[in-house]
């Protein structure tokens, strides 16, 4: 996307206006991904039960979803149930559970629409069968999208995927010689993908809580205090302006701008 259309988009004068103005598009990252984290303090402090914390969240999924592909993120990743969740209460679960099918279901011709391609990342066998079958149409829906690839991560664990390529490998009978970094990250869910050049959590919490281990290696990390229900494009404009300043060095050295150049 142009500047010119993304500011046809956003409200003249409005705070997401002048952040686009600071984004640079030919230096988008390729692939963000989101720590979608705080719906039930967003509940608490409004004396709400968590779930209304749950369904408020889903307009933000539905706003970043547009926004990234508006802006032309070629991958957004967002983490919307860990393998330790299903430690919550089965109602919450149920909640959860019930959400992303409806968001699914009210969705998927918009998603479709805005040429985004759905893919699921984590251990499906464990999830409710209605939901599989909600995934399984989004997924044949916009299997030939060509636009931003979104990929939701379910009941999804960093080191179970790890564990689980590993295993792969074995039943492959992959020679151990042949096994290297780029044949591992062939066997994990996120194969093809580039790795995640931005990792956002919201509300503030500094931990990775087991999302994406082996893919965020080298990722720009982004916390924010802002409560998941509360987060919207501007503040994933806010996220890659900062992203654009930081200097990625993969363990090297900055290279000083050769003279004239
Ligand atoms: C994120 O919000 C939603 C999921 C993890 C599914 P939380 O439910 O974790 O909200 P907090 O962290 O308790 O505020
Ligand atoms: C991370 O949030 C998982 C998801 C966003 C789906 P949690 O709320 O489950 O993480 P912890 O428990 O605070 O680490
Ligand atoms: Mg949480």
């Amino acid at each position: 996307m142009s500047l010119q259309d993304l500011l046809t988009w956003a409200p003249a004068g409005s705070r997401e206006a002048s952040l686009a103005r600071e984004v640079d598009f030919d230096r988008l990252p390729m692939h963000v991904a989101v720590i979608m984290d705080g719906n039930g303090r967003w509940a608490a402090r409004r004396h709400l039960p968590r779930a209304e914390g749950h369904r408020a969240g889903i307009d933000s999924v539905r706003d970043v979803v547009e926004a990234s592909a508006r802006l032309g993120i070629r991958v957004l990743t967002l983490y919307a149930f860990s393998v330790e969740n299903w430690k919550r209460p089965p109602a919450e679960v149920s909640v959860l559970m019930g959400l992303l099918k409806k968001y699914l279901w009210l969705e998927l011709e918009r998603l479709h629409d805005n040429d985004i391609r759905l893919q699921v990342i984590g251990c499906e066998d464990r999830l409710p069968a209605d939901v599989r079958r909600e995934l399984d149409a989004g997924r044949e829906r916009t299997r030939g999208n060509r636009g931003m690839l979104f990929n939701i991560a379910l009941n999804y664990g960093g080191r179970a995927e790890i564990v689980e390529a590993a295993r792969r490998a074995i039943e492959n009978a992959v020679r151990p010689s042949d096994l290297d970094e780029g044949r591992f990250a062939e066997l994990l869910y996120t194969a093809g993908q580039p790795d995640p050049d931005l990792l956002i959590r919201t509300s503030g919490e500094m931990r990775v809580s087991n999302f994406l281990l082996w893919q965020i290696a080298y990722s720009e990390i982004w916390v924010t205090d802002t409560l998941w229900p509360d987060f919207r494009a501007r503040h994933l404009l806010e996220a890659i302006v900062s992203y654009q300043k930081r200097d990625r060095r993969y363990g090297g050295i900055t290279q000083p701008v050769a003279a004239g150049g």
